[in-house]
């Protein structure tokens, strides 16, 4: 395996580690306040005297500080610490997983030019204080040269204060699989493209003891991979198809993952508009998570197979570029009518699942940052699933548990009509402007083995937050579903 691509840069994430005690080398502690009737009520137990718990509580009700959920309070010169930062975790009869994930999230984006804080948010539920903590914490400076002025510095290490450790190992798993996707997805196409991309993915994925194999752009052209090979052509960086397996020894099913890899989408000849345009260096989000989530289920050892299949391209306008109105044969032998060269995600993608249904997996799931109508229907961060019901339900609500939003969505049987074409099995881009994400969904539906149960998670809007940072989600890439992934292969490991 070639090994001369890597990332020219990636995220700072503190070191974590776990302690019974707070340390001594803390400058930071912190602590977790639930929003009571009459203000803030300290929320930990035993780690100051009752004499430092008035003192603590007299400091905050000055500060105006309520305790609602992810308010920061810091306090100095109180119960003998440099610096307490009170975080709020809202009305106690309210408090669940996502609010302790936020409120640590926050409370470690707060914590610049600190260098070591102790959590003591632990007793809530250790993984989602480390998770939450830890991704709050992410910072990508990228390619900058200047140096970070050290108030502006993310903090560098944090301690969790726990008696128990047995679930800190897999947060931790959990957490830098995020920020993989995260790097990938900030990374820009200069850098990124699908020979490094493919390279660099299949680099780790053999660290974690993950099977790899690349095919690049003469041998798809040659093997039939008739949509990758279209979108990929007018691009001087060919095009790749990474396959990734994860052989569980114990396994009863076997799922198949497929994600979205284009590494720019210029929309091609349907060239797009310029506004907002270098945002399409996260076309590849979907890509990026499936790969994580493949390399994260290695390392946790889940008890399930997990095949992923990635089609990597760059979407360039250019002499040979595929244009509107050509006709392409996908892998599997179905045509298709090029109505929107920036309808390419549906082209890769649907190569890539006929492949993966080749393996007879007993469940796929396909991500991609597929539709700008995934942002019209439910917003910038709630992903829309579609596929089989049963299976679609079941991960839309995985999503909202592990705190990554999604919503079952519908595939209208009238959107048939809108993908016919007059000269090809299936036109690329819907004859209406309606139900533009259900109409790629529908398009995708044709390329899935009638006994397989199939979910689509279009993420064109969680994937890439354009606004400022909340909770634990920062700027720029989210790693949106890497924990949606994670969580259904492990749910599939458990319960089938
Ligand atoms: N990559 C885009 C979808 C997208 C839009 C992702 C905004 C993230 C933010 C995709 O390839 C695309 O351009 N889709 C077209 C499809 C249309 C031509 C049928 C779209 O949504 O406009
Ligand atoms: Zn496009
Ligand atoms: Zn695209």
């Amino acid at each position: 395996m070639p090994t001369e691509f890597s990332l020219p840069a990636v995220g700072d994430m503190p070191q974590l580690s776990i302690a019974k005690k707070l340390p001594k080398k803390a400058d930071a502690i912190v602590i977790p306040v639930f929003q009571g009737e009459d203000g803030p009520e300290i929320a930990t137990t035993g780690l100051f005297s009752s004499e430092d718990e008035v003192a603590i509580l007299r400091a905050l009700g000055a500060l105006g500080a309520t305790g609602k959920a992810q308010e920061i309070t810091k306090l100095t010169a109180v119960a003998d610490a440099e610096l307490i930062v009170a975080v709020g975790l809202g009305d106690s009869a309210e408090f669940d997983a996502e609010t302790l994930r936020r409120s640590a999230g926050v409370a470690a984006r707060s914590l610049t030019g600190i260098k070591v804080a102790a959590f003591a948010l632990g007793v809530f539920g250790l993984s989602d204080t480390v998770v939450g903590a830890a991704l709050g914490a992410y910072s990508f400076r990228g390619q900058k040269t200047t140096k970070q002025p050290k108030a502006q510095r993310p903090v560098q290490e944090i301690v969790f204060i726990s008696e128990k450790n047995d679930e800190f190992e897999q947060a931790q798993i959990i957490a830098e699989s995020v920020a993989f996707a995260r790097d990938l997805v900030n990374t820009a196409s200069s850098h990124l493209y699908p020979e490094s991309y493919a390279v660099i993915a299949a680099n780790l994925a053999e660290k974690y003891g993950v099977a790899t194999e690349i095919l690049d752009d003469k041998q798809l052209a040659k093997k039939g991979f008739g949509g990758l090979t279209a979108v990929g052509q007018g691009s001087a960086r060919g095009p790749r198809l990474l396959r990734l397996t994860y052989e569980a020894k114990k396994a009863e099913k076997h799922v198949a993952l497929v994600g979205k890899g284009i590494t720019f989408d210029t929309g091609g000849i349907s060239i797009k508009p310029s506004a907002n345009m270098d945002q399409m260096i996260s076309d590849m989000g979907g890509s990026a998570s499936v790969i994580a989530a493949t390399i994260a289920a290695a390392r946790l050892g889940l008890k399930v197979t997990v095949t992923a299949t990635v089609p990597m391209a760059e979407n360039m306008p250019d002499g040979l570029s595929y244009r509107p109105g050509d006709v392409i044969t996908q892998y599997g032998g179905k045509t298709v009518e090029i109505t929107n060269t920036d309808a390419e995600g549906r082209l890769v993608l649907a190569d890539a699942m006929v492949r993966a249904c080749e393996d007879k997996p007993d469940y796929l799931i396909d991500t991609a940052t597929l539709t700008g109508a995934q942002l019209v229907a439910l917003g910038a961060r709630t992903t829309g699933v579609m596929g089989t019901e049963l299976f679609r339900d079941r991960i839309a609500e995985i999503g909202r548990e592990v705190g990554e939003p999604a919503w079952a969505m519908p595939i209208p049987e009238e959107m048939a009509e809108e993908m016919k074409s007059d000269v090809a099995d299936l036109r690329n881009s819907g004859g209406s402007r309606f139900g533009g994400m259900m109409q790629a969904g529908y398009f995708l539906s044709e390329f899935v083995s009638d006994d397989i149960e199939w979910a689509h998670l279009d993420i064109a809007g969680p994937a890439y937050n354009t606004g400022g940072a909340f909770g634990y989600v920062p700027k720029r890439a989210t790693g949106n579903p890497v924990r949606t992934l994670v969580a259904t292969l492990q749910d599939i490991a458990d319960k089938g």
